[in-house]
């Protein structure tokens, strides 16, 4: 198992645990000595690490192994965007170029990585080139947080080179689930990976324009939904708020940028949709910053941030491509200095530090004295704050902006001279 974040540790503890023997190859040293330990760096629910340590079926190391009988290799390496949207291949690049210096003749690799469409081909030529190798792609389609109840129930979409490599890859997967969805390209395969991640962000992307219009217009958006849906599945429309993380975004890009590299116009609808949801942090910072305009403070701002995650549910220690960790910069452009003290029952102190945070072990300490209250993710620790035990914490004069509105029901009790904001609530104040 080549790269052992999010999806690989996942993958790799499921398959020891199924009798497999795995070997972890993580080149990231630090992280690569705290799983031997074992120690997970990552939080999925239910990951019993430990476990497959002790079982002698799961070893960890840090550089590519040679001989030791391995037949099957699984590429799990990062496949990010770079700044200007192109797909960034060179993780999995590299780990293709070692495969095909050190595997065997009649290996299987499986990609388990997101890619572009038309680069499983292109891996396969490359290691083709060196030696006798056998490719699968079969895409990761688990949602962070409950990876590994989902590697039991999710079917698995898979391509292969040939149907020797199809059977192979479709028995080490079989371990884990029944239902193998075989198709019949690489490209297939690529396009329909994309597409999961790319339609729930357009679903998503229609909901916070809708969010948009409702303020405009002064209406609940909750409300707007609640009616669409009353009785009526066609109209179900998901909660709004902001979306963020390294999987929906990034592959929304990566398959916009098919349509280019394949002779298509380019695609107006998904170039909208990530406009749609960039927009969607400087928004709410615009929106505080005008209602806090007023507000006289001596020193920088004093914020607190309830959840620095790109989502609270499913729960997830990942705050990589955060909206909640954006809003807070939007705002540092407007207001210059802030201060902000930060709460989140999952993201490490060490990495609400580097954000310049100052993390607070309670909400209640962190909500002492402040300003302004992000609540920043759905976390269910934060659905589940009282309204008003959170506004008898703070001062009259402190904002409340609820990201997820999981409060607005709530809010027309409050105290007229309290503020407190929701997304898409246009009616909430
Ligand atoms: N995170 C998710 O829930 C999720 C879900 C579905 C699909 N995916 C896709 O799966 C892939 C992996 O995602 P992730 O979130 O686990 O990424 P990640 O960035 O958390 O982990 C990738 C790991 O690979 C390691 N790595 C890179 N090159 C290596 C090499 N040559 N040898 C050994 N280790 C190496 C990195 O150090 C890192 O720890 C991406 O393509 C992503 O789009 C992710």
């Amino acid at each position: 198992m080549i790269g052992l974040g999010y999806v690989g540790i996942s993958l790799a503890v499921a398959l020891a645990h199924e009798g497999h023997r795995v070997i972890g190859v993580e080149r990231n040293r630090v992280i690569c000595e705290q799983l031997s330990r074992g120690r997970a760096h990552v939080h999925e629910m239910g990951l019993d690490l430990a476990g497959a340590i002790d079982s002698g079926r799961f070893t960890v190391t840090d550089s590519l192994p040679e001989g030791q009988g391995i037949d099957t290799y699984v590429v799990c390496v990062g496949t990010p965007v770079d700044a200007g949207g192109d797909p960034d291949l060179s993780q999995v690049e590299a780990v293709i170029g070692s495969l095909g210096e050190t595997a065997a003749d009649g290996a299987l690799v499986v990609l388990r990585s997101t890619v572009p469409v038309g680069a499983s081909r292109r891996l396969l030529a490359e290691l083709r080139s060196h030696r006798d190798i056998e490719l699968a792609f079969c895409p990761e389609r688990t949602v962070q947080g409950v990876a590994v109840r989902e590697l039991h129930t999710l079917p698995q979409i898979l391509a292969a080179s040939t149907p020797c490599a199809r059977a192979r890859a479709a028995a080490l997967f079989r371990t884990l689930t029944p239902d193998i969805v075989d198709v019949s390209s690489f490209e297939t395969a690529e396009i329909a990976k994309l597409a999961c991640n790319a339609y729930r962000y357009t679903v998503f992307a229609f909901a916070n324009e809708l969010a948009r219009l409702c303020e405009s217009v002064g209406v609940s958006s909750r409300e707007v939904r609640d009616a669409a849906a009353a009785g009526y599945e066609r109209g179900a429309i998901p909660a709004a708020g902001p979306v963020g993380g390294s999987c929906l975004p990034k592959d929304t890009r990566i398959l916009s940028r098919a349509f280019r590299d394949h002779g298509s116009a380019d695609s107006e609808l998904l170039g909208g949709v990530t406009q749609v949801h960039s927009d969607v942090p400087e928004r709410v910072a615009e929106q505080v910053a005008s209602r806090m305009a007023d507000s006289a403070c001596a020193g920088p701002l004093n914020v607190a941030l309830l959840g620095v995650a790109f989502k609270g549910h499913p729960e997830t220690d990942d705050e990589r491509s955060s909206p909640a960790v954006e809003i807070v910069e939007g705002l540092r452009r407007r207001f210059g200095a802030l201060a902000v003290r930060s709460h989140d029952p999952l993201v490490p102190e060490a990495r609400q530090l580097a954000l310049g945070y100052q993390p607070c072990a309670e909400v209640k300490e962190a909500v002492e004295g402040a300003d302004l209250v992000i609540l920043g993710t759905n976390h269910r620790m934060y659905a589940d704050l009282s309204l008003d035990w959170l506004t008898s914490q703070i001062d009259n004069s402190c904002l409340v902006y609820d990201t997820w509105a999981m409060h607005v029901r709530d809010s027309s009790a409050l105290d007229e001279q309290m503020a407190y904001l929701a997304f898409g609530e246009g009616k909430s104040e």
